[in-house]
């Protein structure tokens, strides 16, 4: 199958890569690119351990066409920290346990990190929402939720507004 030369933005990064028109975006990012913290669990888009954000949204890079990722900002789980230090999610997951084998753990931080940009004091039951499509086969998800719980409680409160409750 013919190649084609497509730029990708990645971790704020801009990389040329050759890929063949079915290709996903997991494919890019762990074969093309090395970028092998992003998983791939069951390439059917049933696990999440594939999750990456573009353009800040959470999506499936197994069910994702590398052509079609063109012209949008990708990130990884290798883009999250800053140099040395880790995001404040990696390091509560870290604090309260939420890593056991690690293989869901990409994918988990990536949906989590959605989640607090677009709700910062999620509930349980939200956090439990948003996680619902990515599989963890260790922790039991009661860490995982903790550590997300902990990092929105270090957001500021929300503001009140006239009319609320
Ligand atoms: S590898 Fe993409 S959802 Fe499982
Ligand atoms: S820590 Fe092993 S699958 Fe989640």
């Amino acid at each position: 199958m013919k190649k084609k030369l497509i730029e990708l933005q990645v971790n704020g990064e801009d990389y040329s890569v050759a890929v063949k028109p079915n290709d996903t975006l997991l494919d890019a990012l762990r074969d093309h690119l090395g970028l092998v913290g992003t998983k791939d669990g069951c390439s059917v888009g049933e696990c999440g351990a594939c999750t990456v954000l573009m353009n800040g949204r959470a999506v499936l890079s197994c069910l994702t066409l590398a052509l079609d990722s063109v012209g949008i900002e990708i990130t990884t789980i290798e883009g999250v920290s800053q140099g040395e230090a880790l995001d404040p999610i990696q390091q509560a997951f870290v604090d309260h346990g939420a890593v056991q084998c690690g293989f869901c753990t990409p994918g988990m931080i990536l949906t989590a990190k959605e989640l607090l940009e677009v709700q910062k004091h999620p509930s349980a039951d939200e956090i439990k929402h948003a996680l619902s499509g990515n599989f963890c086969r260790c922790t039991g998800y009661t860490k995982i939720i903790e550590a997300i719980r902990a990092v929105a409680s270090q957001n500021p409160p929300a503001p009140f507004t006239k009319g609320g409750h």
